[in-house]
């Protein structure tokens, strides 16, 4: 490892040994080294080979239901097939070292509940938790083969919806669409874990999307430390005590070993 990198490693570790709560911030990058392809990364971000409004609006759905719940469904049963990876589990790994740990994510997949991360606080909703868009019952989606896999999400996929059983609405993707609201219990949960903690992490997100991407900022205007974890840089840099450089898979690891020596 560059001694620069190590060095950085060793400070960001130091500052989060002597933490006692701790907040995390996830995004699609944690999950890149799974295969879930992120939003934005040139060539395979999602929102480069899909438009955002064609699949990501009520409006969408509404227009063409088997288009957009075809395309969620193709998502859910590729997440299914995907297996968790190490940085997921390292961030699983950190929550018995620290007094308290919050883990918020973007992300509307379960690979960190799969990896043993409990309590997750999910932004923008659940792949898993789809609802009725009349009378918003929710529903457990049920679980396909794992052989149903498919690599890349194409729009092909078109699958009718089901109805809701008690008043015959739609049921729609459990996730949150642009124009809509987060869940303001987990959304208010998110700040006071910021607000409270003495350290957040942030791993995986480009910071572009309000209002999660404004937790970072209010970190920084509460003096808290702050580790930014992304191969790339982002607008979240100017407000991170430390700025780790690389894939979440290599570098989480790599902190927690710096960090908790003894436990490896
Ligand atoms: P983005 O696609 O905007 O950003 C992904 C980030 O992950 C980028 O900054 C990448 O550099 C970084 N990245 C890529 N590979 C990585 C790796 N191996 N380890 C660590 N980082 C890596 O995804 P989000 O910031 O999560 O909203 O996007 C936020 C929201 O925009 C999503 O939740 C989604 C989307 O529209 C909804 O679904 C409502």
């Amino acid at each position: 490892m560059p001694s620069v990198q190590l060095q950085r490693i060793q400070s960001a570790a130091g500052m989060l040994r002597h933490a006692t709560r701790v907040a995390v911030m996830t995004g699609a990058g944690i999950s890149a080294e799974s295969g879930i392809a992120t939003f934005r990364d040139a060539l395979t971000g999602v929102w480069q080979r899909f438009r955002a409004e064609d699949l990501a609006t009520l409006q969408a759905f509404r227009r063409d239901p088997p288009l957009v719940w075809g395309w969620y469904e193709a998502r859910r049963k590729q997440v299914l097939a995907s297996s968790p990876n190490r940085g997921h589990y390292a961030l699983a790994k950190l929550a018995p070292q620290v007094h308290q740990l919050t883990l918020i994510t973007q992300n509307v997949d379960d690979l960190h509940e799969r990896a043993g991360s409990t309590g997750v606080l999910h932004l923008h909703g659940s792949l898993f938790e789809p609802r009725c868009v009349k009378c918003e019952m929710r529903f457990e989606a049920a679980l396909p083969a794992a052989d149903e896999h498919q690599r890349g999400v194409t729009t092909d996929e078109r699958e009718t919806p089901p109805l809701c059983p008690d008043c015959g609405g739609m049921i729609r993707p459990g996730v949150v669409w642009f124009g809509e609201s987060l869940p303001q219990d987990v959304w208010q949960a998110a700040k006071k874990a910021v607000q409270e903690c003495n350290v957040l992490l942030i791993v995986g997100t480009s910071g572009v999307v309000q209002p999660a991407a404004g937790l970072a900022e209010l970190a920084f205007r509460k003096r808290k430390g702050i580790i930014q974890i992304n191969p790339s840089t982002t607008g979240q840099d100017r407000f991170a005590t430390h700025v780790l450089t690389g894939a979440a898979g290599t570098v989480l690891p790599q902190l927690l070993q710096a960090a908790w020596p003894e436990q490896e």
